[in-house]
């Protein structure tokens, strides 16, 4: 069950109206990382989460504060729309300055909205719901959160800086401290489900002893200049506490070309003529350098 209080959760008032600036706001409504992303993103994992008790609460407590943000943004969208457009095209008319302000509106803001804010970004293009991610795998989820917060935050300093007025930037102080809290306490949860066993720092858990290993530490280097192996990216134990890290300084390709089959007559795709079907699934494989393991393997398959 949700309730809905009267009240914004922090105070959305600007001092004046700011037609322009409401189009740039509607970044951190509709935008992929703006709140309607976390508050969908947060309300899904905690719908889907299989773990009763402290995660799953945290999870639903923050999506709801989420859609608090949500509002405090449309109504100040709406408050900074005030008189918008009837005023602001009046004084166009006269003042080149202001002609750019209307030039730079939203106009999906008078004209679908009335006046107020619309699930899009500051480019107008709708809201998603493939903006979301929830995959009922919590360390993978909370790395996702983590730099959804992050983002939301980067685009909300930067509007910050993109106004002057005070009540603007009152709200904003207070959605960059959230985004702080936040950021902090999924950072938190990540470590929390590596103390409490549950998931580890690799996601997921599993399939360790059955994937490639001879491939399981290496940074390929395949762009110009060595600088890529100055980091612990490519030396040393990995942050897994398994994995020792190597740079592996001119890799060879381990597969053979990459052909595509010849297509079906009946889709009409170009083909050369006697194409040998060397892209074929049963084709030779042509793979150049084997390695002595699949070497091993051919011999005894
Ligand atoms: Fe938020
Ligand atoms: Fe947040």
């Amino acid at each position: 069950m949700f309730r809905h209080t009267k009240h914004l959760q922090f105070e959305a008032k600007p001092e004046k109206p700011d037609a322009l600036y409401a189009a740039k706001l509607q970044e951190l409504i509709g935008g992929a990382y703006g709140e309607m992303t976390v508050t969908m993103q947060y309300l899904f994992q905690g719908w889907n989460c299989r773990v009763e008790g402290k995660y799953k609460d945290m999870i639903l407590d923050v999506a709801t504060e989420e859609i608090g943000h949500v509002e405090m943004l449309a109504t100040m969208v709406a408050r900074l729309l005030e008189g918008a457009p009837d005023d602001v095209m009046a004084k166009a008319v006269k003042d080149p300055a202001v002609g750019a302000v209307v030039g730079g509106m939203n106009p999906q803001q008078a004209i679908v909205s009335g006046g107020g804010a619309v699930l899009a970004d500051s480019g107008a293009t709708p809201w998603n719901g493939k903006y979301i991610v929830a995959s009922g795998n919590l360390m993978a989820d909370f790395y996702a959160n983590v730099a959804a917060e992050a983002q939301g935050r980067l685009q909300t300093a930067r509007l910050y800086n993109m106004t002057d007025d005070p009540g603007v930037k009152a709200m904003l102080k207070f959605n960059l401290a959230r985004d702080t809290v936040h950021q902090n306490q999924w950072l938190a949860a990540i470590e929390q489900l590596k103390e409490d066993g549950l998931e580890g720092p690799i996601v997921p858990n599993a399939l360790f002893d059955e994937e490639n290993q001879e491939h399981s530490r290496t940074h390929w280097h395949l762009s110009d200049g060595t600088q890529a192996q100055d980091g612990p990216w490519a030396q040393g134990i990995a942050p897994d506490g398994v994995h020792q890290l190597e740079f592996l300084a001119d890799p060879a390709p381990l597969g053979g070309p990459a052909s595509a089959p010849p297509p079906p007559d009946h889709l009409y795709g170009t083909k050369a003529a006697g194409h040998g079907g060397e892209g074929s699934a049963k084709g030779p494989s042509g793979a150049p350098n084997k390695s002595m393991g699949d070497k091993i393997k051919d011999t005894f398959s």
